[in-house]
């Protein structure tokens, strides 16, 4: 009952996004590619505005944070040194019978009386076979030759374009500790189940800090991040009482990590992991030092100290967090005669934050008066939209789907009674009146 409950929610959820353009199968005429999606323009805003508030938190707000945008492509020594190119591997099994490829971990076992281990092919029923560790980085090779020298990997994770130009950035901008280097860019793994919309995939964006700290300051930096994490969820209007943290116990940590917390956020297909936060320790930095014979020590001149720095890493996944504010935004509820679907987006994420409408396309006076509203709102907020498309009806329903906080009509009585416009509010649906003279404060105060 719950789980047909939950697979309606997200079945409703990736129709909207199709139907109003946000985000499409990847591939899709050619039946598409597993694990890929393509962000169409609502879907593109939105996920610009998240990215926009999480680079302003997280670097231009900050003096002591770098941002970077390092290469997709890697020398492989990089993946060698950090233990990927051995290691990055998710358990793997395959059917006897249909041949299908399944992660091990993930696989109900519908043990019987004898308590036995009945873990068998969940599409044919046939037995599986033994247990295999899968890498999971895309393998390439760079240029003409095609042997072992030309080997590269799309990149796992944006966090080893960061640690490869420590040095660069020690350099080139003289920073002292503690400071931090962020990005934001694609990551790729080869995911034996890609599943649940935009939550697992094979190519997704990742927003990373690799924030360097002296290894006695560790403690506090990682509770900072914590608080950090919250207030960046604040930001983009999660909400938060779905978020948990989820302390990661040592057997279950990375071999990287001495301590590590997931945050988790109730999905409607379960509670699971939207961001993490680890201590990587000096790792990262003392493997590229030992395998690229460079120095990538910092010297303390108050204390007259060379250390390897110490690591404090937050990593947040783009798509997974569009995710999260998708599900937590839609909403399903009764207007009039109709069940109408919206999304209660906040302001700082909707792709549009007002839509101006003449309330008939077919009279030129309101027309002309929309257009000069709007023409005038868009200089001071540019993510308003000029709708005349269908009835008016219609176009509410447009605006709620694809999460538009007010929309803005402009009647007869604006015209002849100079009576202002009317402001609908996306949530309750109710209208009010506001002088034109009034209006732009008005959205400002609303929107923020
Ligand atoms: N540098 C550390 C690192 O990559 P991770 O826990 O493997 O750690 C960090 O990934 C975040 O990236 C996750 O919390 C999640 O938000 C996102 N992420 C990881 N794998 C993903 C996938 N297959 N699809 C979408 N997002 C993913």
């Amino acid at each position: 009952m719950k789980v047909n409950n939950e697979n309606k929610i997200m079945e409703a959820i990736i129709s909207l996004t199709k139907r109003r353009g946000f985000i499409f199968q990847g591939s899709e005429i050619y039946g598409g590619l597993a694990g890929t999606w393509d962000y169409g323009p609502l879907g593109v805003a939105l996920k610009n505005n998240i990215r926009n508030i999480w680079w302003k938190r997280f670097v231009t707000n900050r003096d002591e944070m770098f941002g970077m945008d390092a290469s997709i492509l890697m020398n492989q020594n990089v993946w060698k040194a950090t233990g990927h190119a051995q290691g990055f591997a998710d358990p793997l099994v395959e059917c006897t019978k249909c041949q299908h490829r399944f992660r091990a971990d993930q696989l109900e076992d519908k043990s019987d009386s004898t308590n036995l281990p009945q873990v068998k092919c969940p599409d044919c029923g046939g037995a599986l076979g033994k247990e295999k560790q899968f890498n999971m980085m895309f393998e390439t090779h760079v240029g003409a030759t095609q042997d072992e020298t030309s080997l590269s990997y799309l990149r796992p994770e944006t966090a080893q374009g960061m640690f490869v130009n420590f040095k660069n950035i020690l350099d080139s901008q003289h920073p002292k500790l503690p400071f931090g280097m962020a990005q934001i860019g694609k990551a790729f793994r080869n995911e034996i189940a890609p599943r649940d919309f935009l939550f697992r995939s094979r190519e997704f964006e990742q927003m990373e800090i690799e924030y360097f700290v002296n290894p006695q300051a560790w403690e506090d930096t990682f509770r900072n991040f914590v608080n950090e994490v919250h207030a960046f969820i604040k930001d983009i209007g999660l909400d938060s009482t779905k978020v948990y943290e989820n302390e990661i116990g040592e057997n279950d940590r990375a071999f990287y990590s001495k301590r590590t917390i997931d945050f988790e956020f109730d999905f409607p297909f379960g509670r699971k992991e939207l961001y993490g936060l680890a201590y990587r320790t000096d790792y990262d930095l003392k493997k590229h030092s030992e395998y690229s014979k460079v120095d990538l020590s910092y010297y303390d001149e108050e204390s007259k100290e060379r250390f390897i720095p110490h690591c404090i890493e937050p990593s947040f996944g783009l798509d997974r967090t569009v995710l999260a504010v998708l599900c937590d935004a839609y909403r399903e509820d009764q207007m009039g005669d109709e069940v109408r679907s919206y999304l209660k987006l906040a302001p700082s994420v909707a792709p549009f934050k007002v839509a101006v409408f003449p309330l008939l396309r077919n009279k030129p006076e309101l027309v002309a008066k929309a257009e000069e509203i709007f023409k005038t709102l868009k200089k001071v907020i540019p993510e308003a939209v000029f709708d005349d498309n269908g009835n008016i009806g219609k176009r509410y329903r447009r605006q709620d789907e694809i999460g538009t906080p007010f929309c803005i009509t402009i009647d007869f009585d604006t015209i002849e009674k100079n009576a202002g416009v009317t402001v609908r509010d996306r949530d309750s649906g109710k209208q009010e009146r506001v002088a034109e003279i009034d209006l732009l404060n008005y959205l400002k105060e609303k929107i923020g």
